[in-house]
This record gives C-alpha cells, sequence and structure tokens, in this order.
C-alpha cells in the first residue's frame, strides 16, 4: 500500500533501497540561504547547482475525487527514480522526489507547485494528471522558469501556457478523433449522444474535438448534454438522450462520474455502450459501476498486454514492487520522470534552461507507452490504444498511430 501520511510528503530514495518515510519537509541540502521568492516577483530563485541529491517535486491528487489518479502516477514515478538511482543516479547525484498532494483541487495543486519551487528549490516539477489543476499551476513554473512535465494531461491549452512547460502524452483533439474514428468505422454508428463534465476543461475538450470528428465522418450527434463533476444524479439528462435514442453515448470524464453515469442508464434501461476517454482509467471503474459498464470502450495510453519486451519488463517489475498491475496512470508516471531524467543526463546540468533545452530535443524515447518525440509545441506524438471494459478488465482492441 502507498505511504499515506498528510502532506507535506518527502519519498527519499536511496541508491538501493528505497526508503518511504513520512517526515517534514526540508529544502534540499544544497539550497541556498535566500528568502523564498514570491510567485511572479523578480528574480526566479537560484535552484542548487551541485553536491546532495537532485530534488525533483511532484504534486499530485493522492486524496480526493481523483485520487486513483495521484497514486498510480506516483507508483509509476518511485519505481522510475528507483531504477534510477540503483543505476548510479543523474549526474553521479541520487534523484530524490518531493511529493505533494494537492487533494484533487485546483487551488492546492497552485500552492503545491508554489511550494515545490520557492520554498523546496526543485530543479522540476512532474504533474498533474487532471489538465485543469495542470493548466493552473503551470504558469507558476514557466514564471520561475522551471521545467514541468506533465505525464497525461491531454488538454491542448496546458503548453501554451510557456516553454517550460511539457508533456510526454498525446493531445485531445487526436483522442477525440481517435474515438470519434472507432465509433464511426469500427463500430458503425451513425448516431451518438454526448454527455460532458463542464466544470472540466479536459471533458469539455474532449466533447468538442470528438463531435467534430465525428460529424466529419458523416455521423449525427443526437444530443450533448452537460454536467458537474461530482454530481451524483444523471436522470435528467440520460432520460432525454434516451428519447433520442443514440447507437451509444460519448463521456468523457472522470471515472467516478461516469462509473455513476453507467448504473443509472443502465436503470433507466439505456442499454447502449458508453464511449470515452483516459479519464475512465481507475480500478474504481469498475468497483463503483460493475455490469453496467460491460461492453464500454475508451481511448487510453497504454495497455499492460502489449507484449513487447519493453512493457512487460515494466509490467513484472510493477507487480513485484505494488502487487498489482500498472494502469495509464503509471506507465504515464513512469515515462515522464524517465524523459526527465533522461533529458538531465543529456543536458549535463540540473540548470533549467539547459534542462528545458534538452526536454525539447527529446527524440524517439523509448518509453513504455510508446516512442516519445516532443514537438515544437512540447506536446508528445504517439498512438492511442482502445480498450474494451469486460467482466472488470479492460481488454485491448486496436492501436491508433497519430
Ligand atoms: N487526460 C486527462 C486530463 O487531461 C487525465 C488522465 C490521463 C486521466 C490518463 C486518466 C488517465 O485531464
Amino acid at each position: 500500500m502507498l505511504n499515506r501520511c498528510r502532506f507535506p510528503i518527502v519519498l527519499a530514495f536511496s541508491a538501493l533501497f528505497a526508503s518511504f518515510a513520512c517526515k517534514k519537509s526540508n529544502p534540499a541540502p544544497d539550497a541556498p540561504r535566500t528568502p523564498p521568492a514570491r510567485d511572479g516577483v523578480g528574480a526566479p530563485p537560484a535552484r542548487p547547482v551541485a553536491g546532495g541529491d537532485i530534488v525533483i517535486g511532484e504534486f499530485g491528487s493522492m486524496t480526493g475525487a481523483t485520487a486513483t489518479f495521484g497514486e498510480m502516477t506516483h507508483r509509476g514515478i518511485e519505481l522510475a527514480i528507483e531504477e534510477v538511482n540503483a543505476a548510479g543516479g543523474v549526474l553521479g547525484r541520487k534523484v530524490r522526489v518531493l511529493l505533494e498532494d494537492d487533494q484533487s483541487e485546483t487551488p492546492q495543486a497552485v500552492s503545491a507547485v508554489k511550494k515545490l519551487i520557492h520554498q523546496d528549490k526543485v530543479v522540476a516539477v512532474l504533474g498533474e494528471v487532471a489538465s485543469k489543476r495542470s493548466i493552473a499551476a503551470a504558469p507558476i513554473a514557466q514564471r520561475a522558469k522551471v521545467p514541468m512535465v506533465s505525464p497525461s494531461s491531454t488538454n491542448p491549452e496546458l503548453t501554451e501556457k510557456g516553454d517550460y512547460i511539457f508533456r510526454v502524452c498525446f493531445i485531445d483533439p487526436f483522442q477525440g478523433t481517435v474515438m470519434a474514428k472507432f465509433a464511426r468505422n469500427t463500430l458503425k454508428f451513425d448516431k451518438i449522444a454526448v454527455l460532458r463534465d463542464v466544470k472540466n476543461d479536459y471533458s469539455v475538450g474532449l466533447a468538442n474535438f470528438f463531435t467534430e470528428q465525428f460529424k466529419a465522418l458523416g455521423g449525427t450527434v443526437t444530443l450533448d448534454k452537460s454536467y458537474s463533476e461530482g454530481d451524483k444524479d444523471f436522470n435528467a439528462q440520460l432520460t432525454a438522450i434516451k428519447a433520442t435514442a443514440p447507437q451509444g453515448i460519448f463521456v468523457p470524464g472522470y471515472y467516478t462520474d461516469v462509473a455513476i453515469v453507467a448504473q443509472q442508464a443502465k436503470k433507466l434501461g439505456l442499454s447502449v455502450p458508453l464511449l470515452g476517454g483516459d479519464g475512465w482509467d481507475s480500478e474504481k471503474l469498475w468497483e463503483i459501476g460493475g455490469e453496467s459498464l460491460e461492453g464500454s470502450y475508451f481511448s487510453n495510453h497504454y495497455s499492460k498486454d502489449d507484449q513487447s519486451p519493453r512493457v512487460q519488463k515494466f509490467v513484472t517489475a510493477f507487480k513485484t514492487k505494488y502487487q498489482k498491475p500498472p494502469d495509464g496512470l503509471a506507465a504515464m508516471g513512469y515515462d515522464a520522470a524517465k524523459v526527465l531524467v533522461d533529458a538531465m543526463t543529456r543536458a549535463g546540468a540540473t540548470d533549467g534552461k539547459k534542462v528545458r533545452d534538452a526536454l525539447a530535443k527529446t527524440t524517439k524515447y523509448a518509453g513504455v507507452t510508446g516512442d516519445i518525440t516532443i514537438n515544437e509545441k512540447r506536446d508528445a506524438v504517439k498512438p492511442a490504444v482502445v480498450l474494451k471494459v469486460t467482466k472488470g478488465q479492460f481488454q485491448y482492441v486496436e492501436t491508433i498511430q497519430p
């Protein structure tokens, strides 16, 4: 089980044995004794340059509505850094990850990144999963010129926040196209309804990209309804949707809400498949939604059933450490940490500007979620997979190239 303590949490990784302890968060040992800079005011704070551990910040939803996103991403990062340290670290130094829990809340995500950058003086930041929280926190990293790498935030707006902001995942115009093509060409659907979370940048964006593509492919969106994250009653929207007789419903939300939508749809006798995106990826999806999700489909970043040696090696290492298989979040966290370390190695430094430049040049990095090439917009270009929800498993259906 993941070490759960109230934040701040310090996770220290030693070369051979990872020791996870709840301690008070202290600045990096080699942090200069300057007063913390106020965000956006004056020169960026000096980063530790030599000696001691290399300290990387991570902010994630360890608790709250999307707790499995934070937990699984963190486990992927832990495993990656443990492997890096076991192989001698980076630039002759060990890497340490300082984790801040943002409780699945946007204001907390912003405070977490401010703390990591201005108080803890981390050299780079990993996070977040939810696009809304990444988008809100990115300007802090950008102003301080500290590279930020999101493992899995897919809304295009994120990397538009500036040239220090990167992601190692594909973006939603592609993900929306993947599911539109799948619905239209593979499932042969003509009519689909959409149910989007209006409080969620990711959901709104993905709903729009899907709609645009599904229509472009000759399909019809029978009705487009909304809800707000955390809602518990979807009967009004689903009743209206049922009246339009769609062949499927596109629900690009996060797992907690989607699972309840699925149950209520079934109760209303609306037994068409639901379609969605990476936000469905959680073991809780089936735990909450159960049979009502049977036969539904979603797009994702990776499948643990991919038989390529690099994926299977990762799956085995992860299972050995955590006694459960890695989901897409864990795989993306792992790749984000490894891509960052790779950039530091190529930069030969932990200096923000140099690491930024090296990150921008990432080409065909062999990740467990595919080969990662960072394009001129600081997004990754890579394939997506479609998974089918069946008997509590996410079964691999197909891979779609960009
Ligand atoms: N892509 C989602 C977002 O941008 C987050 C997510 C990624 C959720 C991967 C689950 C799996 O908000």
